[in-house]
């Protein structure tokens, strides 16, 4: 491979060079689309995005392998989020089946539809920790904890990319957006994020270390500034963190038009200067804004980058593309043979499986839930509940077919049942004139669905919300159907947790559905019939009210916790201590005690790793999965460490009244902490380990354990 790259890069001219480091959005300006061709015939562009599809890869491809003058393959680039043609649950939701088996089949199966596509770079992960979900990207990641987050990013990565990126079932990943873009300010998208070194290190820098770890092939650096560098130029965590400490050798793609708004960012006088502190920064190809193609001629003019820098950038570049055998054979993934029907059968059912393993049970009481098999009628209330693009909440465009609807899939689950939809009120144009009819129908039903929440465009980029209530006249519509008392489930469709005590003291059950993509109706019928017995858990707190954010399982003591019984603490006077639901929370149709907890040697040296088993036992009627935390509480330390840190999680599948175990083997290091200094520190002393099925401290079993001091 080196030679090759060696050839070219011995024959490019800067700007041939500079082409290899420009990005371009095949569906938007500044290139109409005879323009674009010409500069991709002219070696003036060496990637695309947003373009996808047999037609338009391949002429495209062809243009820049056969028609220009040194052939160089384009990479194409796209956000496989969450899948291409089959969506899969948001990862927000997907987070929540905790199953890194699972994360890592959605991304292989993403691949079959996106390589046919002839796509070769994917803009995910996204790996962006986030406690705040007036943010509305929360929806894109994989919640609040970074050692979660961590392990998501790996399942992804191996997802994405397999053991051989020249493999034709493989793309290119990325790991975004580095980093803290989770922590912007107020929960305003592209905000800054003004966190401590602490907590970069803790908290938002293990996901991306793991990627890198992981062997992830590109990083794309966040919009943000942090503690006002803004990461597009932050030399010191891209080259210094991701490339120099971490081993980093993979592509950094800039943002979309990122290194341009260096100077709205107020560090860059013009594109010479953006471009150049980006490019020394170890930026590679920047996205959209040519801002490497118009401002390095200038900068390199000006003596602000050196011409190994730009080289330096170019052949990370030529790297990736023979690493995916682009020079090979750069038709490679489009000519797979189209998916059979039985692989497209595969992909449903993977989705649907995705589905119902992702939504979580928040409440359920008076047995409403399982509804009866013999449920004659059935009315879904609500602007969510039978609309089949409203379930792929954000990066879904390449969708090939429309969603599953609630409706569809209660329809199609209970064929003797009648299901009646009455949409009640519309979420952009509030008002009150549907209630009556929703009412009415709802009067006339057994069992009463409420689908309610957010619509999917109100989710995502730029989609920061101050309050997180139901928009619209959505609540007016649940309170006029609350008040006839009919047995009701309140199924909530949104890309972050919404704060609705109202709902959840009325309705008999909840089920937070997020957006579970294309077959959401029926992993939601699954769910609601009792074909699937829910375990899905939160992968975020879920607040009571925006006041309480941030509020996160694994926040730092005080010295004077939050107690309901003393006056000088803690807390908001005016708001309840816990949140909603705690991180974990989720419930199942049976029921699960953790017994037998054990930590073995309960005294250990430093260098010893730690046994820690505990016995689940399924009390109910209905076989399921579990899911079981360990967190760890570090009492005494150099700084206060978090009330509880979650150090592991592990599922166990359990018959009626079957007793299973789940072990875990807790190294060293796993009980180290970054010390005064943010060196890496392991202190003897006093440990407790809590396990259990959420942070909910109250239902943990816990064990203490003593680390020896050896010499
Ligand atoms: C967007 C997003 C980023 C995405 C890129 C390309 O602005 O910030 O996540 O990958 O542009 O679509």
């Amino acid at each position: 491979m080196s030679n090759l790259v060696d050839r070219l890069m011995a024959a490019m001219t800067l700007e041939e060079k500079l082409g290899q480091l420009n990005m371009i959005d095949a569906g938007q300006p500044p290139y109409e689309r005879e323009e674009l061709h010409r500069q991709i015939r002219a070696g003036r562009v060496g990637s695309l995005l947003n373009t996808y599809g047999m037609e338009d890869v391949d002429a495209q491809q062809r243009m820049a392998v056969e028609e220009s003058r040194l052939r160089i393959p384009l990479l194409f680039g796209y956000d496989v989020l969450h899948g291409h043609r089959t969506i899969f649950p948001l990862p927000i939701a997907e987070a929540c089946a905790f199953d890194p088996d699972l994360w890592e089949r959605t991304a292989r199966a993403s691949v079959e539809e996106a390589g046919r596509d002839g796509l070769t770079l994917t803009f995910a992960p996204m790996l962006d920790v986030c406690r705040d979900p007036r943010w509305g990207r929360i929806a894109e990641g994989p919640g609040e904890d970074a050692h979660v987050a961590a392990r998501y990013a790996e399942s992804k990565v191996r997802g994405f990319q397999g053991s051989d990126l020249a493999a034709r079932e493989t793309m290119a990943a990325t790991a975004k957006h580095f980093v803290a873009y989770g922590a912007p300010a107020g929960g305003r998208d592209y905000g800054s994020a003004d966190i401590s070194e602490r907590q970069l290190a803790e908290t938002y820098m293990p996901p991306f270390e793991a990627a890198v770890r992981a062997g992830v092939a590109a990083i794309m650096p966040s919009f943000n500034d942090l503690a006002g560098v803004p990461m597009t130029a932050n030399g010191a965590l891209l080259n210094g963190w991701a490339r120099n400490r971490w081993g980093f050798k993979g592509v950094m793609v800039s943002d979309y038009t990122a290194i341009v708004e260096l100077i709205a960012h107020g560090i860059a006088a013009d594109i010479a200067e953006a471009a150049a502190q980006a490019l020394n920064a170890g930026v590679d190809i920047s996205m959209q804004d040519q801002a490497f193609v118009l401002g390095i001629p200038d900068a390199l003019r000006r003596g602000l980058v050196e011409m190994e820098t730009i080289d330096r950038a170019v052949r990370r570049v030529l790297e990736l593309k023979a690493r995916l055998g682009l020079f090979d054979d750069p038709r490679r993934r489009l000519a797979a043979p189209p998916l059979t029907q039985k692989e497209k059968s595969g992909l449903s059912a993977l989705a649907r499986e995705a589905a119902r393993r992702s939504a979580v049970l928040l409440k359920n009481e008076r047995n409403v839930l399982p509804l009866a098999r013999d449920t004659k009628r059935i009315a879904v209330i609500g602007p969510l509940g039978d609309d089949p693009l409203q379930m792929f909440g954000c990066w879904f465009a390449a969708a090939g077919f429309e969603s599953a609807t609630i409706v569809q899939g209660l329809r199609a689950a209970l064929p003797g049942t009648e299901v009646r939809h009455v949409a009640g009120t519309h979420i952009y144009e509030p008002g009150e004139s549907g209630i009556a009819e929703a009412v009415e129908a709802a009067r006339g039903a057994e069992l009463v669905i409420l689908a309610l929440g957010e619509t999917k465009e109100m989710t995502g980029e730029a989609q920061g919300r101050g309050h997180l209530d139901l928009p619209g006249s959505q609540r007016a519509l649940a309170e006029a159907v609350l008040a006839l008392g009919r047995p009701t489930v309140a199924v909530i469709c949104a890309g972050r947790p919404l704060t609705l005590p109202w709902l959840f003291e009325r309705a008999d059950a909840a089920l937070a559905t997020w957006f579970l993509g294309s077959e959401a109706g029926h992993g939601i019928a699954d769910i609601l019939t009792g074909s699937h017995n829910p375990g899905g858990k939160l992968c975020v707190t879920w607040p009571y009210d925006v006041a309480q954010i941030p509020i996160f399982h694994s926040q730092r003591p005080t010295g004077r916790p939050a107690n309901p019984d003393v006056y000088f603490c803690n807390r908001h006077v005016d708001l309840p201590i816990p949140p909603q639901f705690p991180f974990g929370h989720g419930l199942s149709y049976t029921r699960y005690a953790v017994r037998g907890l054990s930590a073995t040697p309960d005294e250990f040296g430093p260098d010893q790793t730690l046994q820690v088993e505990a016995e689940i036992a399924n009390e109910g009627e209905r076989a399921g999965e579990e899911t079981v935390f360990l967190f760890l509480r570090d009492p005494v330390a150099e700084v206060g460490r978090p009330v509880m840190e979650l150090k592991a999680f592990a599922k166990v599948a359990l018959q009626p009244g079957e007793r299973g175990k789940v072990r875990f083997a807790l190294a060293p290091s796993d009980l180290d902490y970054l010390g005064r200094d943010l060196k890496p520190r392991r202190d003897a002393g006093g440990f407790e380990i809590l396990v259990g099925p959420s942070a909910d401290r109250t239902r943990l079993a816990s064990v203490k354990v003593r680390m020896r001091a050896d010499g």
